[in-house]
């Protein structure tokens, strides 16, 4: 939070100076916030727009949880495990609470979502349940809190996008930043819980997008990810009717931003990804070469019952049109389920052989895991042992391994193009940051710093990073 003094002359312009002192005062050093994300970028994105709505209700944020009178956890629900870790955290403020028993605790996302009020009977230390479409009402819902009551709301919406809201930018690099383009989900694929815990999908207006994206560069940021379950479902139109944007149209505008404004999104659905999606990233350079496009299987009968409503051929198409449009340096990332409902262990190697044939640069790779409530819990038996399930997932994770070294490989000995992020993890006389293909490169200090771009000459590397030298 600004202090007083620190307020620049163009704060000043224009406001009410009186009332926004007042204001300030009021905010000063008098609530503070801490806030812990987990789950997808969606809901580190969401995360920024709650510090936001707090900080108009006058909080402000702090990265130390002993001085916070709101702790908020934004949960994820995608698997078991990403709710256990949520519920094993929540043990650890029985004794926050002894400490501080004025301290505010509050569950937000998708877990809030899904279990509602009866978290609050399973979970005692949480004051607060709140979905991911309630977020304007956390102001309100805290009052109640603080007159003793417990408080929930987790209506879904079919309009809200929080396109008004500016986000704070927390943890932020200063470089690179999420802009949220829609919210929701209408696939349905059998195994997911989203649908239900994020509702119906909407898309946001595309000139909210735009401006964020100019006022982020403006800012000194260079790289914006645009983000939705399913962007290539993007689609919005102006109330009269008389202009409608699709994904490539908006992807075209937030481009034209400025050359320097590297643009990614996330993420891609097979069944709906474009050509002229594709064709929109050939023609602006700063459109990076990097497409997440989960498959989930290699196998079409089980690409059936997951209901992702493509099958094997239909995946391997739409790989082949980004290698002929797009070319082999394109980069392309995957997420896998291991041991759905009934997969038997041929159908588990057209995962590998499909993995072979695409060569993924990245992935992410998941054992299944039943979730209450979904089509698969209820028309499907979980019938893979859990060893098998981790068996197979460790055979797809072990080829992806080669693959991502592979792929690394065939970047040595080329120039790229790198987004300074800042300092590496490993050694302060290095920094790291992106090339156009989201992979890291690493590379001796000079004076470089970061936000710049620096062409950077590949000379090793590992399955996780390239390494290498500027070229002056
Ligand atoms: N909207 C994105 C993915 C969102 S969830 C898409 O359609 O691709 C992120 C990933 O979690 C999914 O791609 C899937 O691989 C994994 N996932 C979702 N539900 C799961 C479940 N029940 N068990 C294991 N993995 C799951
Ligand atoms: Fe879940 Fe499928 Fe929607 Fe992705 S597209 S969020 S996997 S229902
Ligand atoms: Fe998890 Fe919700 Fe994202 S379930 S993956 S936080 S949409």
């Amino acid at each position: 939070m600004k202090t007083l003094e620190i307020l620049t002359p163009e704060d000043k312009q224009g406001i009410d100076l009186p009332r926004l002192l007042e204001d300030e005062q009021n905010a000063l050093g008098k609530k503070k916030l801490y806030i812990e994300s987990y789950g997808c970028q969606m809901n580190f994105s969401d995360s920024e727009i709650v510090a936001s709505i707090m900080r108009e209700k006058g909080f402000a944020t702090t990265s130390s949880i002993d001085e916070a009178d709101l702790v908020l956890l934004n949960t994820c629900a995608i698997r078991d495990n990403a709710e256990q870790k949520v519920r094993n955290r929540l043990s650890t403020f029985t004794s926050l609470k002894r400490r501080k028993p004025d301290t505010m605790i509050g569950v937000l996302g998708c877990m809030a979502e899904r279990l509602k009020a009866k978290l609050l009977e399973e979970e005692k230390v949480v004051d607060m349940v709140v979905g991911p479409d309630a977020y304007r009402d956390l102001p309100r819902l805290l009052d109640e809190v603080e007159t003793g009551q417990k408080a929930v709301n987790v209506f879904l919406s079919k309009e809200e996008t929080y396109a008004d809201i500016a986000p704070v930018r927390l943890n932020s690099n200063g470089v690179t930043a999420f802009i949220s383009i829609m919210r929701g989900c209408d696939n349905m694929c059998s195994f997911c819980v989203v649908p239900f815990t994020r509702g119906r999908e909407r898309s946001r207006d595309a000139y909210s997008v735009v401006q964020e994206a100019r006022d982020l560069f403006a800012q000194g940021y260079r790289e914006v990810t645009l983000l939705g379950q399913n962007v290539d479902s993007y689609k919005w139109a102006s109330e009269d009717g008389t202009e409608q944007v699709n994904f490539a149209g908006l992807l075209e505008k937030v481009a034209l931003v400025s050359p320097e404004l590297r643009v990614r999104f996330s993420t891609s659905h097979p069944k709906d990804i474009t050509d002229e999606v594709l064709y929109t990233m050939k023609k602006y350079d700063n459109v990076c070469n990097y497409i997440h496009l989960p498959a989930q299987s290699g196998n079409s009968r089980v690409l059936k019952l997951m209901n992702r409503t493509y099958d094997r051929e239909w995946y391997m198409n739409r790989v082949d049109a980004i290698r002929r449009i797009l070319g082999n340096d394109c980069g392309i990332s995957q997420d896998m389920i291991a041991g759905f409902c009934t997969e038997t262990e041929e159908e588990h190697r057209d995962t590998l052989t499909l993995m072979d044939y695409v060569k993924y640069d990245y992935g992410y790779m998941f054992a299944y895991s039943e979730r209450p409530g979904t089509p698969a819990a209820k028309k499907l038996v979980d019938d893979i042992p859990e060893d098998v399930k981790k068996r197979r997932l460790n055979e797809i994770i072990a080829l992806q391994q080669q693959h991502s070294l592979e792929r690394n490989q065939q970047a040595i000995g080329k120039v790229h193009k790198v987004l300074v992020e800042g300092t590496s993890k490993r050694s302060a006389e290095h920094l790291q940051g992106r090339n156009d293909q989201n992979k890291v490169v690493v590379f001796p200090k000079h004076n470089f710093t970061k936000g710049q771009y620096v062409n950077v000459l590949v000379t090793d590397c590992t399955a996780a990073t390239l390494l290498g030298e500027p070229v002056l």
